[in-house]
């Protein structure tokens, strides 16, 4: 299916100059290109209904009843992928329909209603075709897509809303963290992220505000990034408040992340590193690590690596793991990145910028 889809070109986009200034420091999520897509949906999540014109519109604020869902009950879902600009001019993204399917197991979660993947797709090749320009290419940087869907029905009653617009904007982003050097993380005891049957799969609003209280304490603990464990087995680690953590079992040339039961985001990334790390040969596990394990894996020198990963970020590895009360040191040494977390990114980051064979077909052309 190719959707048609209608073009109002911005009146003012941004000046090459300007462009040039934000590119100089593009940040994470600062800046936005001149355009948006934007595509309505009426219906009933029971019974089903029908996806609007497909509009590719100025880039700007939206224009919301004060009594849209979404404003209230937070009836909201989205998803997080990058544009890459090839050596050659060419541009393209990464495993786009692992987003487009995960954007409708939250749809679904959420009751919101699903997206033909084809449609996501296309959304994101009609604003690239348009915004092209906003792609940087230094190291580590590149043009973060953020598709998004809420609800917007004029109703207060709680019910699953029967109007919801879907959207996309994007983003010229550099490193999440502002640098590839280990980041300080804060392990979170006061709060949780997800429970069992709760929406923690799902990439929707809420978990990212749930945790930003956490965030604060991270902060004023010095730390970049929370970490949040489920108290309900052994403090078993779950994951960051906006990515997913491996363990690097150096000395078994073993990988270990979290298994996904439910409460973890099914990160693309994460997926990946999986299939990379069985390429060199590592093995790899997806099971419960305990705080204890990771305390005890690092004492022992079992646990040389701790990284953790997303789209946004990438991989970015982890230093020390603060907490009341107690410190786990940087499991490759203070200061060190650790060879194998980037060896793994070099590898990842080659593949979606084209410079490392894509053996897996995970690139998609966009133009
Ligand atoms: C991503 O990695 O794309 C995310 O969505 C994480 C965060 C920026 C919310």
């Amino acid at each position: 299916m190719t959707a048609s889809f209608s073009l109002e070109r911005n009146p003012n986009p941004a000046s090459e100059e300007a462009r040039a200034e934000i590119f100089a420091n593009p940040g994470f999520g600062d800046f936005f290109s001149d355009h948006m897509v934007s595509i309505e949906w009426n219906g009933d999540y029971r019974t089903g209904g029908e996806w609007g014109e497909a509009k590719v519109i100025p880039y700007g604020p939206l224009s919301l009843d004060p009594a849209s869902s979404v404003l209230h009950y937070g009836q909201e879902i989205f998803e997080g992928l990058k544009a890459y600009r090839h050596a050659d001019g060419s541009v393209w993204t990464f495993r786009p329909e692992k987003n487009a399917e995960r954007f409708n197991r939250s749809a679904r979660r959420m009751a919101l209603p699903e997206l033909p993947p084809e449609l996501f797709i296309e959304s994101i090749k009609q604003l690239i075709a348009v915004d092209a320009q906003w792609i940087p290419t230094g190291e580590g940087e590149a043009f973060y897509l953020r598709p998004f869907q809420i609800a917007t029905e004029k109703f207060l009653g709680v019910r699953p809303t029967r109007q919801a617009r879907f959207m996309v904007i994007g983003s010229p982003v550099g490193n999440y963290f502002g640098t590839p050097s280990p980041v300080d993380i804060w392990l979170s005891t006061n709060y949780s992220r997800a429970a069992e049957g709760g929406t923690g799969f799902a990439k929707c609003g809420g978990n990212y505000a749930g945790g930003m209280v956490a965030q604060i304490e991270a902060e004023n603990n010095g730390c970049k990034q929370v970490i949040f464990t489920d108290k309900n087995h052994g403090h078993a680690i779950e994951e960051l408040g906006g990515m997913n953590v491996f363990f690097v079992f150096g000395p078994e040339n073993k990988i270990v992340t979290p298994e996904l039961t439910g409460t973890i985001l099914e990160g693309v990334t994460r997926d990946s590193i999986l299939q990379l790390a069985r390429d060199r040969g590592m093995t790899v596990e997806e099971r419960r690590v305990t705080l204890d394990e990771w305390k005890d894996g690092v004492a022992s020198r079992s646990i040389t690596e701790v990284f953790a990963c997303g789209t946004a970020a990438v991989i970015q590895p982890i230093g020390k793991l603060k907490a009341k009360g107690f410190e786990i040191p940087n499991a490759a040494g203070e200061g060190t990145n650790g060879e194998i977390t980037m060896a793994i990114r070099e590898e990842l980051v080659g593949i979606q910028t084209g410079l490392r064979e894509d053996k897996y077909g995970w690139l998609t052309q966009l133009i």
